[in-house]
């Protein structure tokens, strides 16, 4: 993701592993691009929904600069999708800047953009040492959903991070990536990138993760995360709790990892959590294709949450959490 003339430029993730080059010229299709998961993955729409703001600003400065109007736009953006608390946090951290013109709101966007970089290969050393304990100093076997690599980041990534980590110093025996229905990002993205880094990997089905790790499978489950409680309740992509309840099941730790920007203090617990609901659509056809009857409906949520009990630790880039111990991660 980049800042280019006044414009944000990255890549179209509804394409991939065909890459298609992705500009964002205006607000509204800052605001398409986040709904329509051409830019996806709780840190990447964070950075993307601050720089949506600085393009907002961009545009006010050619016609008069308006904060009410800039600050107008940052609702809309932050409103964009409602799960994934990073996307709110980031437009909040550059609207105190938005007095004071487009060039300060543009460099407070740029800074979050950088520090993404540092943030995520902190956490990725963080949960690559916490897994080494975990596991033991052995190549290992990880169990991962969704996509959580450099592409839904700005590079690095969370749990892919620590799998990057751990791939370095040759500690990655395998990597099961769940296909991640019904967008398919754990085969379409986490696979590329898995296969870009030279890593042992297989697709499985959604459905397959859970009996996987009961047969033994798997030394570890490793997730984001699009927000994690007050209490370590964690809502991640949708198919995420059915790994969590397997991996307690046979014994195996359940990790999450994911940078301080996606806690939120302010959400209690996960019945507090919005999860995002998906067109129908997105369930009923597979390939272009209507794929049931005529009148069948579905219920497409984006998102589950994985109660805190059942999750051995949440790494972020500062620390680690044990909430499956008691432990909270804010508050009494
Ligand atoms: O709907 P998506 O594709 O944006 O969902 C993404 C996830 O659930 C990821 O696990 C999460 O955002 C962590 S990204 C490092």
């Amino acid at each position: 993701m980049e800042w280019v003339d006044g414009h944000i430029v990255t890549i179209d993730q509804t394409t991939l592993p065909e890459i298609t080059p992705l500009r964002l010229s205006t607000v509204d299709d800052v605001v398409d691009a986040i709904r329509r998961l051409a830019v996806r993955g709780a840190p990447l729409i964070g950075v993307t929904g601050a720089l949506g703001v600085a393009l907002s600003a961009r545009l006010s400065g050619e016609s008069g600069y308006d904060p009410e109007r800039v600050r107008a736009d940052a609702e809309r953006i932050a409103s964009a999708r409602p799960t994934a608390v990073n996307l709110r946090w980031a437009v909040n951290q550059v609207l105190p800047h938005v007095d004071a013109g487009q060039d300060a709101v543009l460099a407070a966007a740029l800074e979050l953009l950088e520090a993404d970089v540092r943030t995520n290969e902190a956490l990725a050393r963080r949960g690559a040492a916490l897994l080494r304990e975990l596991v033991g100093e052995r190549p290992m076997s990880l169990h991962t959903h969704c996509h959580t690599g450099a592409l839904a980041c700005v590079a690095w990534g969370t749990a892919l991070g620590i799998v990057r980590a751990l791939h370095e110093d040759g500690l990655v025996r395998q990597v099961l990536a769940d296909e991640t229905r019904p967008l398919l990002q754990g085969a379409r993205i986490t696979a590329t990138e898995l296969a870009g880094m030279g890593v042992d990997h297989r697709v499985v089905v959604d459905g397959a993760g859970p009996g996987l790790i009961a047969r033994g499978l798997v030394d570890v489950v490793v997730v984001g995360a699009d927000r994690v409680a007050a209490n370590g309740d964690v809502a991640n992509k949708v198919g995420t709790y059915p790994l969590a309840l397997a991996a307690a099941r046979a014994g195996v730790p359940f990790v999450v990892a994911a940078p301080e920007s996606t806690v939120d203090p302010a959400t209690p617990d996960g019945a507090a959590i919005e999860i995002e609901e998906r067109d129908d659509a997105e369930v009923l056809r597979f390939a272009g294709r209507v794929t049931t009857p005529e009148g069948s409906r579905a219920i497409n949520p984006a998102f589950d949450v994985t109660p805190a009990d059942l999750v051995t630790a949440v790494v972020t880039e500062k620390r680690v959490v044990r909430p499956a111990l008691g432990e909270r991660m804010a508050g009494e």
